[in-house]
C-alpha cells in the first residue's frame, strides 16, 4: 500500500508557529472523521449525493465491455485520438503518461507491441488542433469523444471537425472510427451518438468529471493502449477498503485532508503544493490541482453562508522545480504546505559513469541517477524543514497500475474528506458552469439570448 509520511507538519519538528500539535489535532477531530467516513459511505449509493465513483473500483461489468470492445478493435487502429476536457482528459492523460513506456507515441509499432498511440485534445487552440490533425491519418484513427454533460462547447467543436473530416475521408465507415463516452441519457452527444449509431460507453449516474478517471472515461483508453486494467481495478479496491477504516490513526486519506484543512484554517497556509519527484507523475499534479481546485473552490458552504473558501493547488515536479520554485518555498511567505511523492523503485537503474574522477563532478561517478533523485527529494524536504516549513511524504513502492490507482483514488478521498471539513459540496462546479454559459450565450447558443445581451453590454466595459 502506498504510505504518507506527515512527520514535517509537526510542531515538534517545525515549531508551534508553523507546525500542528497532530496527537492533539488528531484526538480532537477522531469523532469528527469517523462521523464524516462512516456518512460518506452511508450516502455513497443514494442518489443525487455525487458519491458513485467511490463504487468504480467493483465495477466489473465495465470493465468487461471496455476489454471486450478492445479486444475486438485490436490492431484496427495505429493511433487513439481522445476529445474531453478537465476531468474527462486530465485523468487519462495522468495514468498513460505514467504508466506508458516514456515517448510512447515516438516508439514504433514493435517497440509498442502493436498498441496504438495515444493523444489527448484536451484544448482549443486551432493551431495546435490543426497540427495534430495534419500528423494523423484518419482511416488509422479510433476517435473516443468523452464527455459527461454531452455539450461542453471545447469538446464538441473538436468533435464536429474531426467528425467532418472523417466523413470526408472514409464515407459512412467513418462512424466505425468513432466511439463516445457520455452520459446514459442526458446531452447532445448522447443523442447524436445514438442517431449516427455510435459505439458508446456510459459514464455513471452522480459520478463528476474529475471522480471519473476509474469508469470508462479512463478505463476506454488504458485498456486501448495495452494498460492492465485489472491492476487498476486492483488498486481502487485495495485502497477503498483501507480507506472505510474510520480511525484517524488508519486511514492517510483523512490524514492528508485533516492536515491540510487545518494548515488553512488554523496557520493560513492555504497554498497546496504537489510535488513528485517522477516525471512519471507529471501529469498527476496536473490531476490533482484540477480535483482540489474544483472541488475545494467554493463561495458558498452547506449552509449557505457566503464563505468564499479553497486552498489553492500548485504543481511542481522535482527535481527540476528545485531550480525554480523553491526559493520561494525555503524563503518567501510561509503559506504553502508541500506533499512530496516519492518513488522507491524505478523500473531503470540508471549509472553514472566513473569518469572525470579527479574534477569537481567525480564524486557522482559510480552513483545511480536513482539515488540522485532520492537524495535530492531528502534534502530539499530537510531544507525546507530548516526553514520551518511543512511538507508530508506519499511514497509508491513503485509506479504502476496498482500503486498508481492507489495514489489518484486515495486522493479522491481526500478531497471528498476536506470538503466534508470545510463544510462545503465538493461535487458541484457552478463556477465553471457559469463561464460554460458564458461561453454559449457569446457563441449564440440558443436560449441564453438574454445572456447574450447582457454579457456583450459588460464587454464593452469589462
Ligand atoms: O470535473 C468536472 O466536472 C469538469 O472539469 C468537467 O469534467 C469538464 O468541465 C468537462 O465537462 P464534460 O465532461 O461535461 O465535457
Amino acid at each position: 500500500m502506498i504510505k504518507l509520511n506527515y512527520r514535517n507538519v509537526n510542531s515538534i519538528v517545525i515549531g508551534s508557529e508553523n507546525g500542528l500539535d497532530i496527537d492533539s489535532e488528531f484526538m480532537a477531530y477522531k469523532v469528527v472523521i469517523k462521523r464524516i467516513i462512516t456518512d460518506l459511505n452511508q450516502r455513497k449509493d443514494k442518489p443525487s449525493q455525487w458519491l458513485q465513483w467511490m463504487n468504480l473500483g467493483y465495477s466489473e461489468e465495465t470493465v468487461w465491455y471496455v476489454k471486450e470492445f478492445a479486444s475486438m478493435v485490436e490492431n484496427r487502429f495505429d493511433n487513439i485520438l481522445v476529445l474531453g476536457i478537465g476531468g474527462s482528459a486530465l485523468g487519462g492523460i495522468a495514468i498513460t503518461e505514467a504508466l506508458l513506456k516514456p515517448y510512447w507515441n515516438y516508439l514504433t509499432k514493435e517497440q509498442r507491441k502493436g498498441f496504438p498511440r495515444i493523444f489527448f485534445m484536451d484544448n482549443i487552440d486551432p493551431d495546435s488542433m490543426n497540427g495534430l490533425i495534419e500528423l494523423l491519418d484518419l482511416k488509422k484513427t479510433l476517435v473516443n469523444v468523452i464527455t459527461k454533460s454531452g455539450s461542453t462547447a471545447e469538446t464538441m467543436s473538436q468533435y464536429m471537425i474531426i467528425k467532418d473530416l472523417m466523413e470526408k475521408e472514409l464515407g459512412d465507415d467513418y462512424r466505425k472510427n468513432i466511439v463516445v463516452t457520455t452520459d446514459q441519457k442526458v446531452g447532445v452527444l448522447r443523442q447524436l451518438a445514438d442517431q449516427e449509431g455510435y459505439k458508446t460507453f456510459v459514464i455513471p449516474d452522480d459520478v463528476g468529471g474529475r471522480f471519473s478517471v476509474f469508469s470508462a472515461v479512463g478505463l476506454l483508453p488504458f485498456a486501448l493502449v495495452g494498460l492492465d486494467i485489472d491492476m487498476i481495478m486492483s488498486g481502487v479496491k485495495d485502497m477503498d477498503l483501507a480507506l472505510k477504516n474510520t480511525d484517524i490513526y488508519e486511514n492517510i486519506a483523512a490524514q492528508g485532508a485533516l492536515i491540510q484543512y487545518l494548515m488553512d484554517i488554523k496557520l493560513g497556509k492555504n497554498i497546496s503544493v504537489m510535488m513528485p519527484y517522477s516525471s512519471r507523475l507529471k501529469y498527476v499534479s496536473d490531476w490533482y490541482v484540477q480535483l482540489w481546485a474544483e472541488s475545494l473552490g467554493k463561495e458558498y458552504n452547506n449552509n449557505g453562508e457566503r464563505v468564499n473558501v479553497g486552498p489553492t493547488p500548485v504543481k511542481a515536479l522535482g527535481a527540476t522545480d528545485q531550480h525554480s520554485q523553491i526559493q520561494l518555498y525555503n524563503e518567501g511567505p510561509n503559506n504553502k504546505i508541500i506533499t512530496f511523492i516519492r518513488v522507491e523503485n524505478f523500473d531503470t537503474k540508471l549509472e553514472i559513469p566513473k569518469i572525470f574522477e579527479y574534477t569537481g563532478i567525480g564524486y557522482l561517478g559510480g552513483k545511480t541517477v536513482n539515488d540522485l533523485l532520492n537524495a535530492e527529494a531528502d534534502s530539499t524536504r530537510v531544507a525546507l524543514t530548516d526553514y520551518s516549513r511543512p511538507t508530508m511524504t506519499i511514497s509508491l513502492e513503485k509506479v504502476d497500475e496498482y500503486n498508481l490507482a492507489q495514489l489518484l483514488y486515495m486522493l479522491e478521498v481526500q478531497t471528498a474528506i476536506a470538503g466534508e471539513l470545510y463544510n462545503i459540496n465538493a461535487f458541484n462546479q457552478p463556477g465553471v458552469e457559469q463561464a460554460k454559459n458564458y461561453t454559449y450565450a457569446l457563441m449564440g447558443r440558443a436560449g441564453y439570448e438574454d445572456s447574450a445581451n447582457s454579457l456583450q453590454e459588460k464587454l464593452v466595459t469589462i
